[in-house]
C-alpha cells in the first residue's frame, strides 16, 4: 500500500536521502556571516523519484498523509502552496527561478527526522528534493549550490527568513565529522569527531513544544541584528571581534547590545570548539555548551521554561556540557555525557520533566551522520523534458 508504484503508476529512477542536523555550537550566528558547526542525524528524509514529461509534479508523503498532491510546475507561486507540499514545491520554484528548466516529477516522500523538533525536518525534505531533481534533470549543481537553493525555496517561497545552516548541514556533513562552516562565503572544513572513541554520548532532548512566537521573534531578531550591524558601520555583525565589543556596545541602542554580545561570543566559542576537536580534546565542548546556552538564554532570549529545564537536568545529574539547539523558543536540547551515563542520564531528565508536570521529552542519541545522497538507483540522468 502507498508504495511508488501504487501512487504514481510506475517504477522510481532512483532514491536519495537527506538527513536532519542538530548544530553543535555557532547559534544565530549563520545569518550574522558567522560559524556554525553542525553534525548531520542518522536520521533522513528519503526520496523516490521519476521525471515526469508533461510539467506536472505529483507529490506524497508518508507523514503527511492524504491524497497525491498534483501541481504544475510552470504554476508554482510562493505562498501559494499550503502545508508540507510547499517546501518540495518551494525546491522546484527555485531551480526554475535560478534558471533551471527543469520539469516535472512524481515523488514519494518518507522521513523519520522528527517534525518540529528544531531538528531541520524541513531542510532535509528540501535538500532530498533538490539532490534528487539534480541527479534527475542532470544539473551538476554542488552541494553548497543546492544547499542554497533549498535555502533560497525556504526564504522567498515558504516565506520563512532561515539561514543557510541547516541545508548546509543537510547536504554537504560527512559521517564522522562536524562540519565547520564560515557562513559568509559557504566555505568549509569537515572536523573529526569520534565520539564512541572519546566514551562519550550526544543526546538530543526533543522538549516537544514548539512555541508559537518561534517564526515572528526569529524574523524581529534577525532584523535587529541587521540594524546593529548598519549602525557599526559593517556588513555583517561576523565582523566584530571580541576585542571590540568594549568600543561598540555604547554606540547601540540598550535593546541591539545583548544581541550583538551573543552573536559575537557565540563566533568565539565556535572556533574554540573546533580547536579542541582539532586536538581530540572532546569533553572540552561541555563548558562551551553550557556557555552558549547561557549567552541563548541571558542575552539573545530565545530560550525557554522547557529547553532550560533540560538544559538544568542534564548538567545536574552529570552531563559535561548541554544547550538548546536550533533556533529555539522550545525545540532540542543537546547534552555530552559520558557514554555509560547516557541511560540513566536520559532517565533522571525524562524525571525531571515528571516533576514539573511537562509532557516528556524525546530522546535520542546522535552520531554524526551522512549528508545528502542518492541511495538506490546510480545511473546518472540527462535532461530530458523541460516542460
Ligand atoms: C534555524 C535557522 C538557521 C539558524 C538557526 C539558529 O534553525 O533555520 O538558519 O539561524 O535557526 O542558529
Amino acid at each position: 500500500m502507498n508504495s511508488f508504484t501504487e501512487l504514481h503508476g510506475h517504477a522510481p529512477e532512483g532514491e536519495w536521502a537527506a538527513p536532519g542536523r542538530v548544530n553543535l555550537i555557532g547559534e544565530h550566528t549563520d545569518y550574522n556571516g558567522g560559524f556554525v558547526l553542525p553534525i548531520a542525524l542518522p536520521q533522513t528524509c528519503r526520496a523516490q523519484a521519476r521525471r515526469r514529461p508533461d510539467g506536472l509534479l505529483r507529490l506524497w508523503s508518508a507523514q503527511g498523509g492524504g491524497p497525491v498532491t498534483e501541481l504544475r510546475v510552470a504554476d508554482l507561486t510562493p505562498g501559494e502552496v499550503p502545508g508540507w507540499a510547499a517546501y518540495p514545491a518551494a525546491v522546484v520554484w527555485a531551480l526554475r527561478e535560478a534558471g533551471y528548466e527543469v520539469g516535472g516529477a512524481d515523488l514519494r516522500l518518507e522521513s523519520d527526522v522528527p517534525s518540529g523538533a528544531g531538528l531541520s525536518s524541513s531542510a532535509a525534505l528540501e535538500c532530498v528534493v533538490a539532490a534528487a531533481y539534480n541527479d534527475l534533470y542532470g544539473l551538476g549543481l554542488s552541494a553548497p549550490d543546492l544547499a542554497l537553493i533549498a535555502q533560497r525555496a525556504e526564504n522567498a517561497f515558504v516565506g520563512v527568513p532561515c539561514g543557510i545552516m541547516d541545508q548546509m548541514a543537510s547536504m554537504c556533513c560527512r559521517e564522522g565529522s562536524a562540519l565547520f562552516l564560515d557562513s559568509r562565503d559557504l566555505t568549509s572544513r569537515q572536523v573529526p569527531i569520534d565520539l564512541a572513541d572519546a566514551g562519550l554520548a550526544l543526546l538530543v532532548i526533543d522538549t516537544r513544544v514548539k512555541h508559537d512566537l518561534a517564526d515572528g521573534a526569529y524574523a524581529a531578531l534577525r532584523a535587529g541584528c541587521e540594524r546593529a550591524a548598519a549602525l557599526l558601520g559593517l556588513p555583517a555583525l561576523r565582523s566584530l571581534a571580541p576585542s571590540d565589543l568594549p568600543a561598540a556596545l555604547p554606540r547601540l541602542p540598550e535593546d541591539l547590545r545583548p544581541l550583538v554580545r551573543h552573536v559575537v561570543t557565540e563566533n568565539a566559542r565556535v572556533e574554540t570548539a573546533v580547536a579542541h576537536l582539532d586536538t581530540g580534546d572532546l569533553t572540552a565542548l561541555g563548558p562551551i555548551l553550557t556557555a552558549g546556552h547561557a549567552s541563548l538564554r541571558d542575552d539573545y532570549r530565545v530560550s525557554c521554561r522547557e529547553t532550560d529545564l533540560a538544559v538544568e537536568a542534564a548538567l545536574a545529574v552529570g552531563a559535561h556540557g548541554a544547550r538548546m539547539t536550533g533556533g529555539g523558543f522550545g525545540g532540542s536540547v543537546i547534552a555530552l555525557v559520558a557514554a555509560p551515563e547516557a541511560a540513566r542520564i536520559a532517565a533522571e531528565v525524562t524525571a525531571a520533566f515528571h516533576r514539573a508536570a511537562l509532557t516528556p521529552p524525546h530522546i535520542l542519541t546522535a552520531t554524526p551522520a551522512e549528508g545528502a545522497r542518492r541511495i538506490v538507483g546510480s545511473t546518472k540522468s540527462r535532461v530530458v523534458n523541460a516542460g
